[in-house]
């Protein structure tokens, strides 16, 4: 079958095969892929992984076949898929905290083989293929009148990014927010605020096509970040005490403290975008004295079981935007292109389409 595969370059290839699933695993038809930063970030270096693997971790389709022991998703069933195997058994699974269950963090799968060689899949998924092999727990069955262009983007951008909003920073009506970074993640770190009702909802980027979008999903205000804006001043004007939220969704240490600088007294930092392993970020320790906290958020601290179905109702009734976040859909033989579009900020999403 066709796949994108990362072997120290980003091929395009037809040599792939998948094994059959386990007796808790389930085989998908991958219908549509989402291109995320952190596939990007492979390619670029930021986040190292074993090679050959097959690429992408945002993606929607059919389910095919079932292992033995699947009992809750059955062939045919249309199905969002998550990254988190979360096994179902651990303390932490059990009190509802999937992202903190031991088993989703630093397993590699390899379900693939690429020209008859063992090849790994990445972050859990390998959704830039035809079918892919995940365990049932990562399967979330959805309405089958839902695109699966628009659905395959819950899989990350709007787990990571509304979650962020809902199940980390929670903030009350009327809390401000600055989002730093607009791409699939922070514009759905935007529309996770404006569902909660936040204001005002200020949000930068460096690229000014970014305006447009980031007022579509919900943000107040735009600031167009560069050498000759002082950004800071600018969110002072607008919130002379500085705001109750804000969110890195870049993955840049300056970006970082700008965003803790700009807290007001209680505020807090979500850190969401993520940086070379091992990169540091600095702040001043008296300036958080005044209740303010910065938070780590791992895939919108979601429990893909409980959010999954609850953003595909919100989608359906109209009040979340996903076909929206799709600019443009791209055969896997245009991944390429894709990328391009992306750096050069056209994009809120690049969807591969592979049936
Ligand atoms: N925490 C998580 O679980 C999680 C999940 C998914 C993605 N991520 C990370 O989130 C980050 C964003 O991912 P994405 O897919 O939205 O990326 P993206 O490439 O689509 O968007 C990044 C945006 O940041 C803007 N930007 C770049 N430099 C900037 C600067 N100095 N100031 C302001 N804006 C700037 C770009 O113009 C772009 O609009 C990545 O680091 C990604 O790896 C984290
Ligand atoms: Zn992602
Ligand atoms: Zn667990």
């Amino acid at each position: 079958m066709k796949a994108i595969v990362w072997t120290g370059q980003l091929e395009v290839r037809d040599d792939v095969e998948v094994r059959d699933p386990r007796a808790h695993e389930v085989r998908v038809r991958v219908h549509a892929a989402g291109l995320c930063h952190s596939d990007v970030s492979v390619v670029d270096g930021t986040i190292p992984f074993p090679t050959p693997a097959v690429m992408g971790h945002e993606g929607a389709g059919v389910v095919e076949a079932v292992g033995d022991a699947v009992r809750k998703v059955h062939v045919g069933d249309h199905v969002v898929l998550t990254t988190l195997g979360s096994c179902g058994q651990c303390a932490a699974c059990d009190r509802g905290q999937p992202t903190h269950c031991r088993d989703t963090a630093g397993k590699i799968h390899a379900p693939f083989r690429v020209a008859g060689e063992r090849a790994f899949q990445f972050a859990n998924a390998g959704v830039f293929a035809e079918t892919t092999v995940v365990s049932e727990s990562q399967a979330v069955v959805i309405d089958r009148d839902v695109p699966f262009s628009s659905a395959c983007l819950i899989g990350c951008a709007v787990v990571t990014g509304v979650g962020a909003v809902f199940n980390r920073a929670k903030p009350t009506h009327g809390q401000s927010a600055l989002v730093i970074g607009l791409g699939g993640i922070g514009l759905n770190v935007i529309q996770g605020l404006r569902l909660s009702d936040a204001l005002p909802i200020i949000a930068v980027d460096t690229n000014p096509a970014k305006e447009a979008a980031a007022l579509e999903f919900g943000a107040t205000h735009f600031i167009c970040a560069g050498p000759d804006v002082d950004t800071a001043a600018a969110v002072r004007e607008i919130c002379p005490t500085g705001v109750d939220h804000a969110f890195e969704c870049v993955g840049h240490p300056g970006l970082v403290r700008q965003a803790i600088d700009l807290l007001d007294w209680g505020g807090s930092c979500v850190l969401l975008g993520v940086p070379k392993f091992g990169t540091e970020a600095s702040f001043v320790i008296n300036t958080l004295y005044n209740d303010k906290s910065i938070l780590g958020c791992r895939y919108g601290s979601t429990r893909p079981h409980h959010d999954i179905p609850m953003l595909i109702a919100l989608y359906k009734a109209g009040r979340l935007k996903l076909d929206e976040l799709v600019s443009g859909t791209y055969a896997p033989a245009d991944v390429q292109q894709a990328l391009d579009d992306m750096h050069a900020g056209k994009l809120n999403r690049a969807v591969l389409t592979f049936a």
